[in-house]
């Protein structure tokens, strides 16, 4: 293919995948559809609460232009558990847009798209899961936490108390990336490059991206499925002790995860890690900074901590919402839901649901049901990495408080722009006390 095919595709795939959705969602918002309304008011970092309480008050299933939404716990469990509502991207159909999409697509491993386990379905999800989670097993989260804390430690032990730091890029990414590293194997000398590589990539989970940042994410996957096909054939020849090399050799019924969803689940768990849990940790101290009695009674009861991880992920989820597909006729709530209709599930609106959560606002390390939230989603694409997030994010958090106990936040703290994903970008902090 030549460069200006090359170019014209990407421009075409870009115009698709995330211009037109963009525009179309502004142009809803403006004439108030409550799905355009979440999307654009999401990206300005706004408080979303009032919007949940709106949504919320137009019944269990409020209608948008393109299907329907909820705020409500209950039915966002629902969606969720439901076989007729499918996690597959957008259909472009037969017309023009659907021909275009077709010859502009391209093969190359990406978080979103198939074989990546979020958008595939069962059967194929099915088998493919299962041969993961025999790899992902609560023993082998556990068995990661000691290194964890050494990483978190050393970490640590980096920032100097003297001068102010911006704990996003000295703290909350690098604990999550580096732990992936060890999940995915990865020799020292390439950890810098496996660490720029998920920086640039990150943003591929999001959707509406500019044309910028969209050329720099496809160029990253480019030089990332580029190392990860040479990284693959090392692990073969030479397996080590991590998970990436026994899910290689993983079988079930005699039959593993050929090389493309090997790719595609190193590709999400670098992504899912770097832009998920740097959001956990990233909201968790920010909360905890401005709600300094729930620090006191961390301090006081420290087998608390594990409770608020979880309560930071209820009150400010990294994960936004998400979105399903209805591929046959079904009913949500007791309302009809029809083939290609798109329904939302608003993760962060279900957390604040008052039938579900007492005094749904307030942010409370003792509360005793903060476990109950759908930050990790639910049915049978329920985070992979929820256990790890968890233990990632109790270290992560106990070990920085501890270590700085007069830890404060400076002013210039900046939400990132993403829509979907919901964290800080810049968090300037004095550790000092
Ligand atoms: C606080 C951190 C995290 C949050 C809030 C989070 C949230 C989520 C959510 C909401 C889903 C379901 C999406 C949907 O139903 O459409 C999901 C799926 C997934 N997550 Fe996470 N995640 C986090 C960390 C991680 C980590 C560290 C990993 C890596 C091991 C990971 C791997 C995955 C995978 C592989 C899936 C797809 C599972 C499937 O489709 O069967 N996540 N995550």
């Amino acid at each position: 293919m030549s460069l200006a095919e090359e170019h014209v595709k990407t421009a075409v795939r870009w115009s698709i995948g995330h211009a037109l959705p963009r525009t179309v969602l502004r142009m809803q918002a403006r004439r108030g559809d409550l799905q355009g309304r979440i999307t654009v008011e999401a990206s300005t970092g706004a408080d979303l609460t009032g919007l949940f309480d709106e949504i919320r008050a137009r019944g269990p299933l409020a209608a948008t232009k393109v299907g329907h939404t909820t705020a409500r716990h209950a039915v966002v469990r629902e969606i969720l558990t439901n076989d007729a509502l499918v996690t597959t991207r957008p259909r472009y159909g037969a017309g023009i847009l659907g021909k275009l999409a077709a010859w502009s697509a391209r093969d190359i491993t990406h978080p979103v798209q198939p074989p990546s386990l979020l958008v595939v379905e069962p059967p194929q999800h099915t088998r493919y899961r299962k041969l993961v989670t025999r790899v992902f097993t609560a023993r082998a989260v556990e068995q990661l936490r000691e290194r964890t804390q050494a990483i978190a430690d050393e970490l640590l032990d980096s920032l100097d108390p003297a001068n102010p730091v911006d704990l996003i890029e000295t703290y909350c990414g690098l604990l999550p990336v580096t732990v992936i590293s060890e999940i995915l194997g990865v020799p020292p000398e390439d950890r810098a490059t496996v660490l720029a590589l998920g920086g640039a990539a990150a943003p591929s989970l999001d959707l509406g991206l500019s044309w910028r940042v969209f050329r720099n994410v496809e160029t990253t996957l480019s030089t990332f499925d580029a190392w990860l096909t040479r990284h693959l054939d090392a692990l073969r020849a030479n397996p080590g002790d991590n998970l990436l090399s026994r899910l290689i050799t993983a079988r079930e019924d005699g039959a593993g995860l050929t090389d493309r969803e090997l790719k595609s689940t190193a590709g999400l768990v670098l992504a899912a890690g770097f832009e998920t849990t740097v959001n956990l940790l990233g909201n968790g101290i920010s909360l905890l900074t401005r709600n300094p009695a729930q620090l006191e009674t961390l301090r006081s009861r420290p087998e608390l901590w594990g409770n608020a991880v979880d309560e930071v992920l209820r009150v400010d989820p990294p994960v936004l919402m998400t979105g399903r597909m209805c591929s046959r006729d079904t009913t949500i709530a007791g309302i009809p839901v029809r083939p290609g209709q798109f329904v939302t599930a608003v993760l962060a609106a279900a957390n604040r649901d008052p039938e579900v959560f007492a005094d749904p606002h307030a942010f409370d390390v003792t509360r005793e049901n903060a476990r109950d939230h759908v930050s990790f989603g639910a049915g049978r694409h329920y985070c992979l990495g929820a256990q790890l997030a968890r233990m990632e994010g109790e270290i992560g958090l106990r070990s920085i408080f501890e270590r700085f106990p007069g830890l404060r936040p400076l002013p210039g703290a900046h939400r990132r722009p993403t829509r979907i994903l919901r964290g800080f970008e810049r968090l300037p902090t004095s550790l000092r006390s």
